[in-house]
């Protein structure tokens, strides 16, 4: 006979708030939808979750990776969860309870999820091995402003700036693609420290500024939510505010997969639209920096980026500078009087075969802004590469298994 309902242990998946960098990362990847947020804490419903695993090795952090023995009956629920700041202990159980009951995965789980991993989840072969989690929220380094700058016109939409942290005798280092971490100060409405908000790296492994202990960052003036009512983003108008001088408290870095390869005979695709740039400024001033000091670098680079206007395209003067032979570049105005409404997979689509010919090579896909771009720019790729005879889904798995095909949107 089986053991009482009310004695039967199992074990509980939780997601650590001290930890968890709010990257949406497990999110995306639970193949039964599973895990959930709120304004503060990411949570894993205890009655849809059947322990599969499939969120565990994506986790940059490992706050994902935490498990309690606990009676079914009093399984921790969603809303316990959205009010912790860190996890509860383990409990005593008592001697004579039930075995744990195992949760099995299930196939169903597993093949769902196969189907839906768009992105690598690990990095290119060739990539630096990067440094992960030195600081977290309990222990932050401390950085210095040392520039903020308008990248967008002043009559732009948009207000994004180029900000510029330098972190002294700190060890910090980065690579093109992670992210950091900021803390804002203060409070939030319920009187808790602000949890903190990710950007990627705009500047390459060597600094902003070559030889230099600092990075830079590229942030948007949130002003509206997604529903466009008003709405005043905290870390990223404290972020825009910021005076040369200014100390800001810092955690990360993070990010083990979205890296670019190290090997320069290695292509990059790079598809963005808006603050998705910061990473492709990062990797194409790496590879720039590289060719300017004689290095022998023979990849080619191929950049998809959009933006309403040239005004609000952040990096556009110093874009425009680069050379064809170095970068074949491809901007998309969505915005501009009098021209058709442009988007990156529509340019995608114009530069077709040159797309599916950089594709059947030595190639590392990246893309990165808007949520909404992502299922447009699959389509372009899959379009591209049927029009030039390619099994696109068959290449995509590969790029995707050996590290080639990365995608960060929001
Ligand atoms: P749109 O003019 O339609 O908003 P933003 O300035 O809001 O950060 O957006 C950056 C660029 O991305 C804009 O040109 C915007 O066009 C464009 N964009 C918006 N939605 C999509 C989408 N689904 N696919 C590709 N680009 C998009």
């Amino acid at each position: 006979m089986g053991a009482p309902e009310a004695a039967v242990l199992i074990r509980q998946h939780l997601i650590d708030p001290e930890v968890c960098i709010r990257c949406n990362t497990c999110e995306d990847t639970c193949p039964i939808d599973a895990i959930t947020h709120d304004d503060r804490n990411y949570v894993v419903d205890p009655d849809i979750c059947n322990g599969c695993g499939a969120c565990v090795p994506p986790c940059p952090t490992g706050s994902i990776d935490n498990w309690r023995t606990v009676p079914k009956q009093a399984a921790y629920s969603v809303v316990e969860q959205f009010g912790w700041d860190e996890l509860p202990a383990q409990q005593e159980i008592a001697g004579d309870a039930a075995p744990v009951v195992a949760e099995p995965a299930t196939d169903d789980g597993l093949q769902h999820n196969a189907a839906l991993s768009a992105s690598s989840t690990r990095a290119p072969w060739s990539a630096a091995h990067p440094y992960l989690n030195l600081h977290d929220n309990r222990k932050p380094v401390t950085a210095t402003v040392a520039g903020n700058y308008r990248l967008t016109d002043t009559d732009a939409d948009s207000d994004i700036r180029h900000i510029v942290l330098d972190f002294g005798t700190e060890f910090f280092p980065v690579l093109e693609g992670q992210s950091i971490g900021i803390l804002p100060p203060g409070t939030d409405a319920s009187g808790k420290p602000h949890f903190l908000r990710m950007y990627s790296v705009a500047s390459p492994r060597d600094g902003e500024r070559p030889g230099y202990n600092n990075l830079a960052l590229t942030v948007k003036r949130v002003v509206a939510d997604h529903e466009g009512k008003p709405a005043l983003g905290v870390a990223s108008n404290y972020l825009c505010d910021l005076q040369k001088g200014d100390r800001v408290q810092v955690t990360g870095p993070f990010g083990s997969h979205y890296l670019m390869p190290n090997h320069p005979g290695s292509n990059l695709l790079m598809i963005c639209t808006g603050t998705g740039a910061a990473p492709m400024r990062a990797m194409t001033e790496y590879r720039r920096r590289l060719a300017a000091g004689g290095k022998p670098v023979d990849g080619k680079l191929m950049l998809f980026f959009g933006a309403r206007r040239p005004g609000e395209l952040p990096y556009f003067g110093p874009l425009l500078k680069l050379p064809a032979s170095f970068i074949d570049m491809h901007l998309a105005f969505s915005r501009v009087d009098g021209e058709p409404k442009t988007y990156v997979q529509d340019k995608l689509r114009e530069a077709g075969p040159a797309v599916a010919e950089l594709l059947k090579g030595d190639t590392f896909l990246y893309v990165c802004g808007l949520k909404g771009m992502e299922a447009g720019v699959m389509d372009a790729l899959r379009d591209v590469c049927i029009a030039a005879g390619m099994d696109w889904p068959a290449l995509h798995a590969r790029m995707v298994a050996e590290g080639r095909f990365h995608v960060e949107t929001y």
